[in-house]
């Protein structure tokens, strides 16, 4: 470095990472713009409470105004030319700077570089991120999550039970992910973004896949119905996978079902088999709601492939049957595909209608 070398910018937690898939795990430290350079230092001689002071200074600063064209006291091209010599730190010459792009974020600002590194491309990414408080080496949590995560409900099957938040969610986001029926829903919603058909056998894979390159973007994992009924085997999965997952509720196919039956949903036991788990303790429950004379809503299984896990309404029937209920004088209904007319055999809804008409002229 020659002494003629001058701070044009300096600018302290600057997140980078190789936009490169296993471009390795990203690295906090500053951004430092000279007339001759650019440096990435991430191993300082600057001291731990030099940093934490002007940190904050500058993240009070950058809440007013965007300008990074300042340097910061204390740190000085002495500074930086002992930094320079660390080998832990990258110097970025102008020579080797391929592209340069700059995009303002909701959550901060991103300069992205690509640059030329012994006679590679490399692309870096280098964020700052507002309303970081921490020294975010151990929690840059903002930045880990930068892209949104909604699961939501898409009501049971036409589009006319989509609600409109749910719908501007879909419109506003980038990627969606979900089973065939349930896309099947939402369609005319996604004509124009990134769709991945899942199916139980390879939603984990790309789940995972997306995860990594999620970005900044949002992504919708639509469920039939309500995604708060039946369905948190996989929504406690997406948790696991992305951390924070907004969860949207949607109208359920029992609600419907609910409705069509006219039984009130809070005088009724409701019992899910779409469970990948043993359900002969919820059989007992069944059996029980129905002696105690309550309303079910019963949500069957089907498992073609294995018939003994198999539970649909003739299973259920003969369970009960067998188990001396006297079937024919129980009131049932089974809706099927209850939106829009046509027949899945899978999409069902068993509703044993019990309890009898209770309004309050009954208590006057
Ligand atoms: C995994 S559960 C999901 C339930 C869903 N989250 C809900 O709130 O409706 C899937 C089951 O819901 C029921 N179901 C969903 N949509 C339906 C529809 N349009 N008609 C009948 N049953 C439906 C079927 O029993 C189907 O097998």
């Amino acid at each position: 470095m020659d002494t003629e070398e001058k701070i044009q910018a300096h600018v302290l937690s600057v997140w980078r990472e190789r936009r490169e898939f296993f471009g390795g795990r990203g690295r906090e430290g500053m951004l430092i713009l000279t007339n001759k350079r650019l440096m990435f230092v991430k191993k300082t001689e600057a001291g731990m409470k030099w940093w934490g002071a002007v940190r904050t200074r500058q993240i009070v600063r950058l809440l007013r105004s965007k300008d990074v064209m300042f340097t910061e006291d204390g740190y000085d091209e002495e500074s930086l030319r002992t930094d320079a010599e660390n080998k832990a730190n990258q110097e970025i010459t102008f020579n080797n700077i391929l592209d340069i792009r700059f995009e303002e974020k909701v959550w901060g600002s991103v300069l992205f570089l690509e640059i030329l590194e012994n006679t590679k491309k490399r692309k870096y990414q280098f964020s700052i991120v507002q309303d970081w408080v921490k020294y975010p080496l151990s929690a840059p949590t903002k930045y880990m999550n930068m892209g949104t995560v909604y699961a939501v409900g898409v009501g049971p099957g036409s589009p006319n039970y989509i609600t409109e938040t749910v719908k501007k969610i879909i419109i506003d986001s980038d990627i969606v992910v979900g089973y065939k029926y349930t896309l099947s829903t939402i369609s005319t919603l996604t004509q124009n973004k990134e769709v991945y058909e899942i199916t139980m056998e390879n939603q984990e894979k790309t789940y995972q896949k997306i995860h990594q390159e999620l970005g900044d973007k949002i992504l919708v994992i639509p469920f039939t119905g309500d995604v708060n009924f039946s369905e948190s085997e996989v929504v406690d999965r997406l948790i696991e996978i992305f951390g924070d997952v907004k969860i949207i509720s949607g109208i359920s196919s029992i609600q419907v079902a609910a409705s069509k039956a006219k039984i009130p949903l809070d005088k009724s036991k409701i019992i899910t088999m779409h469970v990948s788990t043993s359900i002969e303790e919820k059989k007992i429950e069944l059996q029980k709601a129905l002696i105690d004379g309550y309303n079910v809503i019963l949500i069957p299984r089907p498992w073609p492939n294995e018939p003994q896990k198999h539970f649909m309404p003739s299973e259920v029937a003969f369970y009960l049957k067998k188990n001396g209920f006297d079937t024919p004088k129980i009131p049932v209904h089974v809706f099927e595909s209850l939106t829009n007319g046509k027949e899945f055999s899978d999409l069902c809804v068993m509703v044993f209608g019990q309890a009898t008409l209770e309004s309050y002229i009954n208590f006057e």
